[in-house]
This record gives C-alpha cells, structure tokens and sequence, in this order.
C-alpha cells in the first residue's frame, strides 16, 4: 500500500513516528506532509529518514510542479494523525493553505483522520460539528481514546497506539466492497399529498427502513441514490433526492430508470391524492369536509412493466395475511423480491428501529426474527447480492 502520512502540529506526534515506521517495516510505502506547527515538534529530516520518502512541508520549492496533486494521485489512502482542531475545521470548511489542507483536498482516495486533542476541545461544539460534516463527506474517523491528555486532565482525546491505528487503517481500507460497480437506487419515507398549501396527506413511515438500506449499501461500495419524503440524516456517499409527492418521487425514479441496476421501493408511496389540492388554504366554514381523492400511480408496477436488466425489491406492509397478499404483490409488479412484514407486530413497521421481516423471492419465504433495521438491511442486500452474481446486471 501507498500511503500519504499528513501530521499535524500536536504532541502525539512522537506516535506518529513510530506509525510511519510500523508502514514501513511490513513493506508500505510512506510519504509525509507536514504543517509548519508540525515541524516546531519534529524537523521534516526525522521522517525523510523514516520513511526514506522526500517529507512535504510546503506547496512552493517542491522538486515536482504541482506536487500536491501528484502525491493525492500517487497513494491509495492518506491518513492525517495527529489531526488538529484546526486542521479539522479547515477540512471541514474546504480551506486549502498549506501542505497538508492542499493534499487532502485533491484527494479522490479514501481520506482517514485519527483527532487528538484536550477533551474539552474534543467536545466543543465546533470540532463536533466539523467532524459531523467530515463523517457525511465519507472521511473515516479513527475514534481517539481515552486517558491520561498532554495537558495532564483525563479524558477522551488520546491518539490511540499506533498498532491499533494501523490496524484499524487496515480495517477501514479492507471493508466489504461486495456491491461496488452497482448503482442502486432507493427509495424511502411516507409521501405527502397536498390537500392545500399548509396541509397534506401522509401516513405513519419513518423513512428508517430506506435509510438503513441505502447506508447499509454505500458502505458495501454501491453508487446509491436516495428518493426520499423524509429528513432524517441522509448517510455518507449516498446521493440524496428530496421529493414530496408520489407523483414527484414517480419522477426522480424515472429519471433514474435506466441507469441503475437496482431499485428499493422502501417508500410508503400513498395510494390516493386529493383530485384537486386548494391553491387557497381552506377555511373552516362547513361542519364537514369531503375530499375527492383520485388514484396514484403505482410507481414500483410501472418500473415492474418497464424492467430490462434491474434487478427490483418492494416492501409489502401488511396487517393481515402477510405472505399471500405479498406474495400477490410480488408477483403483480414482477419483482425479484419483496419484503413483507406485518406492521401491527410490536417491534416491526412504522417509527421503530427494528422489523420484523419475511423476505419473499421465486424460491420461497424466508421468515427472520425481530432485528435493528440495519441488519435487515444487510440481510436484504446479501439477498440481493445472490442475484447480482446469479446473472450480470453490471
Ligand atoms: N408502491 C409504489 N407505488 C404506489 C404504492 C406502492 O411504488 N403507489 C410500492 C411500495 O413502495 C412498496 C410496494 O409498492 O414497495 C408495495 O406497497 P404496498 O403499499 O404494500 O402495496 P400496494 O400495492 O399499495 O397495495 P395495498 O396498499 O392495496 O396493500
């Protein structure tokens, strides 16, 4: 492996030399950039000898033009440790003024940064928030642990042994990829009619199921895209589309039809809307109000009538004779697999962070027992996964 060590000015950097020595002895290669508070604590020439690799402290009087974004081309992965609360906040903002800020932002590879820090600035608002922004970017977080701080206080903010930061580089770099070349598409949320500019129709979905599914499938490497009602946090490396309506979240499907080779239909797409929403908010006047409803697209039997090579899951929420009424689903909008679970069961459906699921394909129903939402998602896409390697849908 090639990697690019950026170090920071913190007094963990005696670790990060033996870090830089750990890479070398198992045979990695290692470049490493420093900020100017860096080299207050440790001269360039000390790693230059470890890793007997040119040390980077400067964008100008480099051997090589443009020497930043040759380095972020040249490794595979590069690792900021110790990583200040300023250098995190100028990832966080885009700020490129030195070395290290410049290398990082050219980087297309994965990006790993171990903080260290006192607890009280690992805990302030502000590097919580940048590492927040940093997370959804899809920068890996090595979590600092906790002891005895420089500053003599304990507390959480430790740079973590090198051993356990090369092993958990390692873990990061080494992740299942088993979906990566896949474009997945999913949807997720309750969608709202509009009855007129302040009210609407909807129903009881959360959105979790759909988000745990595209999470769950962007860390296993697929291109995700995500057609949601719903706002909950939208996970890292998933492209998000915010849509309202059944008709709007019909849209932004179709749009993405053709490109994809899988589609989720987590989404609870409401079956009617209002014929015709109010331009005016209603007033109250009479003791009873009717509302006309029309018919929705049924948005997963069009991509069902429409399907050439993508591979399509449904969700079946039901109250009563779950597996019939979705084994009919299943096959009504010729689908590879559907999800049924029954949403009057404590534990499963709406709202909750567990579901309790059947998963239903040509081959039969296979029941599963009450699980986080998460590992539902996992157990659907290593379904799914069954699929994709039974025939190329590329
Ligand atoms: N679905 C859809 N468009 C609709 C309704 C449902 O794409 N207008 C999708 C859902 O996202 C889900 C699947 O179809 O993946 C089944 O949804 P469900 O509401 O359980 O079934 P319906 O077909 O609407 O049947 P019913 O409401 O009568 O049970």
């Amino acid at each position: 492996m090639k990697f690019i060590v950026g170090v920071s000015g913190g007094i963990a950097i005696y670790k990060v030399v033996d870090l830089v020595r750990r890479f070398k002895k198992r045979g990695d290669e290692v470049r490493v950039v420093m900020t100017d508070s860096a080299t207050k604590f440790v001269t360039p020439e000390l790693f230059r000898e470890i890793s007997l690799e040119p040390v980077m402290t400067t964008v100008f009087n480099n051997e090589e033009t443009a020497a930043h974004i040759k380095w972020a081309q040249w490794c595979d992965a590069m690792i900021i440790a110790p990583a200040t609360a300023n250098v995190i906040g100028k990832l966080a903002a885009g700020i490129a003024d030195d070395a290290l800020t410049t290398v990082a932002i050219a980087m297309t590879k994965p990006l790993i940064i171990a903080p260290a820090m006192n607890k009280d600035m690992f805990n302030s608002a502000a590097v919580t928030a940048n590492l927040s922004i940093l997370k959804q970017r899809g920068v890996n977080i090595i979590k600092p642990s906790s002891g005895e701080l420089a500053c003599g206080v304990e507390g959480v903010g430790r740079l973590p042994e090198p051993v356990e930061i090369v092993e958990q580089v390692d873990k990061i770099l080494n992740a299942d990829k088993r979906l990566s070349g896949y474009k997945i598409l999913v949807t997720a949320g309750g969608t709202r009619e509009a009855i007129d500019p302040v009210r609407y129709i909807g129903n009881r979905s959360s959105g979790k199921m759909g988000y745990a599914i595209a999470k769950i499938a962007a860390e296993y490497g697929a291109e995700v895209i995500l057609v949601t009602s719903s706002s909950l946090e939208v996970p890292p490396n998933v492209k998000c589309i915010n849509v309202e309506s059944a008709e709007q979240m019909r849209q932004a499907v179709l749009s993405e039809y053709e490109t994809v080779s899988v589609v989720i239909m987590a989404a609870a797409v409401a079956d009617y809307r209002v014929a015709e929403p109010s331009k005016q908010k209603i007033k109250k006047s009479e003791d009873t109000l009717t509302l006309e409803l029309v018919k929705n697209p049924d948005i997963l039997l069009e991509l069902g009538q429409r399907k050439q090579k993508q591979i399509l899951i449904g969700f079946a929420a039901e109250t009563q004779t779950v597996e019939a009424n979705a084994i009919k689903k299943l096959k009504k909008k010729n689908l590879d697999m559907i999800v049924a679970n029954d949403v009057t069961s404590e534990g499963a459906g709406f709202g909750v962070d567990t579901n309790i699921v059947t998963l239903i394909t040509s081959n039969g129903a296979t029941p599963y027992p009450k699980m986080s939402k998460t590992e539902v998602a996992e157990v659907i896409l290593n379904e799914l996964l069954s699929f994709l390697l039974d025939t190329p849908h590329g």
